[in-house]
């Protein structure tokens, strides 16, 4: 017997970054929005804990127990007093270390697979502390949808959408280091007193109402300056995205995915023509959001 869980990506409408807290991380208000690019875990009763991968990136994914997958397994077994005994294979299609939360989307889909195999049948609250210890953002991997993330992104309120957004994702060269993307917020910050973070009320509304044009005015990305100061090509990229009819573009999380926000499915299929054809990066793929959190399929 097996269980496989989906999982998607995120992009983040509003990333505001407070200043460094004692503990090295940053207070946040985070506006996540699942869209529908996944990994996919399946999780398989094994002699010993293991991790396979497959798909495009699949060579740069570790296979040793820092995997989020194989920590996920690892922190279920702990708290119900057994042994992770299993194999857990990730078929993954999210783009790895490119600030779409892929290692944490995985790790929030081992968790369901591995709940569900073992029949723990954890409340959902338990879960999601379980996630919080893993990550960051694994708790909107859970989750999905829409939501607002503070703390440092994993204390999770739902956000009303009133529509489907639609995107452009443009996949970079090579990764970006998290940690190394906000030492660079840090450094840039050095000399100017960085204010609270605060929500959007623009993003919600715009969310809310379900309006890409007003979503596409109110969209912003605190990371984006410190992504672009490691990776300067990148503007290349956002400028060749807003040539080809991007509302707006930014950089998704701490990069070095750019996204491209579109009016609707045609405009995105127009855009990632535009965007393959630029040169300007790796690979390109559209999807829409939101769309739900982890699901045993
Ligand atoms: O929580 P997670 O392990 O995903 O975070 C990865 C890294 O990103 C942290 O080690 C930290 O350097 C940085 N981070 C941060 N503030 C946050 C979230 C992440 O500085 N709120």
């Amino acid at each position: 017997m097996s269980v496989t869980v989906r999982v998607p990506a995120k992009v983040n409408v509003q990333l505001a970054v407070g200043a460094a807290r004692p503990d090295g991380f940053h207070d946040l208000a985070n506006v996540f929005l699942a869209v529908g690019l996944y990994d996919e875990v399946t999780a398989t009763p094994a002699g010993d804990l293991g991790v396979t991968c497959t798909g495009p990136d699949a060579d740069q994914v570790p296979l040793d127990r820092t995997n989020l997958a194989a920590r996920a397994a690892e922190a279920l077994a702990a708290r119900y007093g057994r042994e992770p005994r299993v194999h857990l294979h990730i078929a993954k299609d999210i783009p790895v270390a490119g600030g779409m939360a892929g290692g944490s989307a995985d790790g929030a889909a081992a968790l369901v697979a591995c709940d569900a195999l073992w029949g723990t049948g954890a409340p959902r609250e338990e879960l999601l502390e379980i996630c919080a210890e893993l990550g960051s953002d694994v708790p909107f991997s859970l989750v999905g949808g829409a939501a607002l993330g503070t703390g440092r992104g994993e204390r999770l309120t739902e956000v009303e959408t009133g529509g489907t957004f639609h995107w452009v994702f443009a996949m970079a060269p090579r990764g970006l280091s998290t940690p190394a993307v906000f030492r660079e917020f840090d450094r840039l910050a050095q000399d100017r007193r960085v204010p609270g973070p605060v929500a959007s009320r623009d993003v919600l509304d715009a969310l809310a109402k379900g309006d890409p044009d007003a979503l596409a005015e109110a969209l912003t990305n605190d990371l984006q300056p410190a992504a672009l100061s490691l990776f300067p090509e990148l503007a290349d990229t956002l400028a060749a995205g807003r040539a080809a009819g991007a509302l707006a573009a930014l950089v998704s999380g701490s990069g070095p995915t750019t996204a491209h926000l579109v009016r609707d499915a045609a405009a995105a299929e127009k855009a990632a023509r535009a965007l393959r054809a630029s040169g300007t990066c790796r690979s390109v793929r559209v999807a829409a959001g939101p769309v739900p959190g982890a699901t045993v399929i």
